[in-house]
């Protein structure tokens, strides 16, 4: 499944999600479509085929579209290579246009935000400097979110107990950041601390991440893994076979609410009334002190069509609509934990992630 890269990935493994490769300048991802049938990478030279494959979901999960968006900015500015104001110009529209395409994770307008100061510092020197500027950025955006990865991680996993089953939802693995993963983290660290974990995969209906990519990637490393619908969790609360639910975020406000994929807040609410920890591991990119609880987050309304059909078959009759929020709101008084890079957050117990800083 080689992508041709002309040097080691960044995500520390021999696949990734995305990767910018410099001997062709251009940002490499893995079909994320086409998973598990087909391990397929494309190559991409503008910044405007990067925003298309972050709309069409070649590319997603939180993370990963942040570091997509910020090697999109590289490439505005290996190719703009006039003065210091049409480069700033260039800069600030691709941004605005790759920032459009997914509205809930935080981490593209973050990523963004990051790479557009670094804009501002290097405009003045020569473009090959400024390129040279802009993709050091988005590398170190790239290798930050790989060790804040591993570091969540750690954390995460002192909590998981020997012998868990542990239930997550969508897929907040190396296919969703810059390699390792947020919620597949925790479990790849108690998994190489050597408890025995078990992990049940809810499918993630309408685009199936848990199903396609949560189950791939597990197997890739050896981390024994079941497939469930989404409609199965109840049942296996209830018969007590699930110990820890580990989730990703797309976005966590200043109250500590998490914006996660649709059908993270019914799992919330059966942990609880289930007395199982509910946990969401997240890097600190993912959380917005701006956003002042989960209501004021925007929900990603996808087509009609991902829920309508399923490969080639169509399961809802023509011309009847459907419903397509991508995310959903699990408040704060839900959550046990949230892991980051700089510490855990119990918002439980009333906290909030400005408790981390310091
Ligand atoms: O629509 P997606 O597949 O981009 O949604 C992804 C999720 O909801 C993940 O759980 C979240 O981004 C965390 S990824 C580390």
């Amino acid at each position: 499944m080689s992508a041709g890269l002309s040097r080691a990935p960044l995500s520390g493994a021999d696949w990734f999600a995305v990767e910018f490769d410099p001997a062709t300048q251009e940002v490499v991802m893995l079909d994320q479509r086409l998973l598990p049938g087909e391990v397929r990478y494309h190559r991409y030279r503008k910044p405007d085929e990067v925003a298309d494959a972050i709309r069409g979901m070649v590319v997603r999960g939180a993370p990963a579209i942040g570091i997509a968006a910020a090697y999109a900015l590289a490439m505005v500015a290996r190719d703009e290579k006039s003065d210091a104001r049409m480069f700033l110009v260039a800069n600030g529209t691709a941004g605005r246009f790759v920032n459009a395409t997914r509205p809930t994770a935080v981490n593209l307008a973050w990523a963004i935000a990051r790479m557009s100061r670094r804009a501002g510092d290097v405009a003045e020197l020569a473009p090959e400097a400024r390129y040279q500027g802009m993709l050091e950025e988005a590398e170190a955006i790239h290798r930050e979110d790989v060790a804040s990865c591993k570091r969540m991680g750690e954390l995460g996993a002192a909590d998981v107990p020997d012998g868990a089953v542990v239930l997550t939802h969508c897929n907040a693995g190396a296919l969703a950041t810059g390699g390792y993963g947020t919620a597949l983290g925790v479990i790849r660290a108690a998994h190489a601390q050597g408890k025995n974990v078990r992990v049940l995969a809810g499918e993630t209906r309408p685009y199936l991440q848990g199903a396609r990519l949560t189950a791939w990637e597990l197997h890739q490393d050896g981390i024994p893994v079941e497939v469930i619908t989404d409609n199965m969790a109840g049942h296996f609360f209830q018969k007590g076979e699930i110990q820890f639910v580990v989730v990703g975020s797309d976005r966590i406000a200043a109250n500590s609410d998490i914006a996660n994929k649709i059908g993270t807040y019914p799992l919330a609410v059966l942990s609880n009334q289930h007395d199982v920890p509910f946990t969401v591991a997240a890097p600190w990119s993912t959380v917005d002190l701006r956003t002042p609880s989960g209501a004021d987050i925007p929900i990603e309304e996808r087509s009609r069509d991902e829920v309508a059909r399923i490969g080639g078959a169509t399961l809802v009759p023509e011309g009847i609509p459907c419903r397509h929020p991508a995310f959903d709101i699990t408040p704060a008084r839900l959550v046990d934990a949230i892991y980051t890079e700089r510490g855990v957050i119990r918002p439980k117990i009333g906290e909030r992630p400005d408790v981390l800083m310091g």
